[in-house]
């Protein structure tokens, strides 16, 4: 474990020093909390935060599918939560946690229904996870949801920075050819050529990654919220490569574009049942990668975009 994290520790903090050389000054962003469970008194309540947050922070080693008992073996794959959902759920517009927790229950266009939290940590689990579903009065459940409520306690009010962030869209199709020329430049060096990343120890320890594969038999499934180019895209331009952020991006918001269609167009697991996704298919996201939809674009075109004429054409049924 130690050797890893200390070479992730080296190869970030060189993209730091080029965040800084830029004139990245710290103290111009905006602040966005950091809270830390560690500094609580010491409680029962302490005690499921901290577990929640290491379930979210490692996955693997707790909910895995390499755990020793096999009826722990919720996840399907051996990413963590913190795989997408960065630092734990803290940093800001990669996924964060922090609000999540006043957000639900609500009304989720993929069910057309109102959905509880631990219905929307269940998806993650079926499909950013590749796994099945942990049982709603489980330990597990109950100490995320008591980590993500403890960091929803600290949300800044009226600050952008849960969920993923707005980028803008392209008038092309984005590119998977030239994706793959900024990947090779960009992300090689900790995912991989072969996009497998790289462990923290060996196959089959549970240990994890200490890069995570982003396609494969070990990544997300088809029916992932990272699977769609526009989720994929915001994510990638505002964390990727490791290291940048929302204010300090470092790729070109075409590059982000190519780059997330160059991932998206290799194998992953595929989720079965999709079709039954957004029974409301005026509901369903435009760039779902996956069929019916109610309208006459390409399957390409919900794929890679251009989106604008699929979101007019849609705007301009709904009416006024
Ligand atoms: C492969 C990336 C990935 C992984 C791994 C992942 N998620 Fe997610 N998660 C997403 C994306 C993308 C979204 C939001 C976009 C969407 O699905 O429409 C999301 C949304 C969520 C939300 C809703 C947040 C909000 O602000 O409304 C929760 C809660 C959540 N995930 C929990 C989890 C938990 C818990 C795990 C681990 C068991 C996990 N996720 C693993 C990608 C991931
Ligand atoms: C310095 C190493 C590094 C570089 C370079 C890098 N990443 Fe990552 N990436 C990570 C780490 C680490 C995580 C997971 C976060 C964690 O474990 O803390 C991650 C997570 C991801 C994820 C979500 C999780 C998953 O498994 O799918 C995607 C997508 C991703 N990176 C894409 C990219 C792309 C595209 C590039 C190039 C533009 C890139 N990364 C460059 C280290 C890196």
């Amino acid at each position: 474990m130690q050797q890893p994290n200390m070479l992730r520790g080296a190869v970030f903090a060189s993209f730091f020093a080029v965040l800084l050389l830029c004139g990245a000054a710290a103290d111009e962003a905006p602040s966005w909390p950091q809270p830390d469970p560690a500094g609580l008194a010491d409680s029962p309540q302490k005690d499921e935060i901290l577990y929640g947050e290491r379930l979210i922070r490692r996955t693997f080693s707790v909910i895995g599918p390499e755990v020793e008992d096999p009826a722990m073996r919720y996840a399907g794959n051996n990413l963590a939560c913190n795989s997408c959902h960065l630092d734990g759920g803290r940093q800001r517009f990669a996924l964060s946690f922090i609000g999540a927790y006043d957000a639900y229950p609500r009304n989720m266009a993929r069910e057309n229904e109102v959905r509880t939290l631990t219905q929307r940590i269940n998806g993650c689990m079926e499909r950013s996870m590749n796994g099945r579903a942990l049982p709603d009065d489980s330990a597990e459940i109950q100490a995320m949801i008591a980590y993500m409520r403890f960091l929803s306690e600290a949300a800044p009010e009226g600050m952008e920075g849960r969920s993923s962030p707005p980028l803008e869209l392209l008038d092309r199709p984005a590119s998977p050819a030239a994706g793959k020329e900024v990947y090779v430049t960009y992300c090689i060096a900790c995912h991989g050529a072969d996009g497998q990343g790289a462990r923290n120890g060996v196959a089959g320890d549970g240990e994890g990654y200490l890069y995570p594969p982003v396609w494969g038999p070990d990544s997300f499934n088809s029916g992932a919220g990272m699977h769609r180019l526009i989720n994929s895209a915001r994510f990638i331009h505002a964390n990727m490569p490791f290291g940048a952020t929302f204010d300090y991006p470092m790729l070109s918001v075409e590059e982000a574009w190519d780059v997330a269609a160059y991932i998206n167009s290799h194998g992953r697991p595929e989720k079965t049942g999709l079709e039954n996704d957004y029974p409301d298919r005026s509901r369903k996201p435009v760039d779902a990668p996956f069929p019916p939809f109610d309208d006459d674009f390409s399957m390409d075109q919900h794929k890679l975009g251009p989106f604008q004429p699929i979101i007019k054409e849609r705007e301009r049924r709904s009416g006024p």
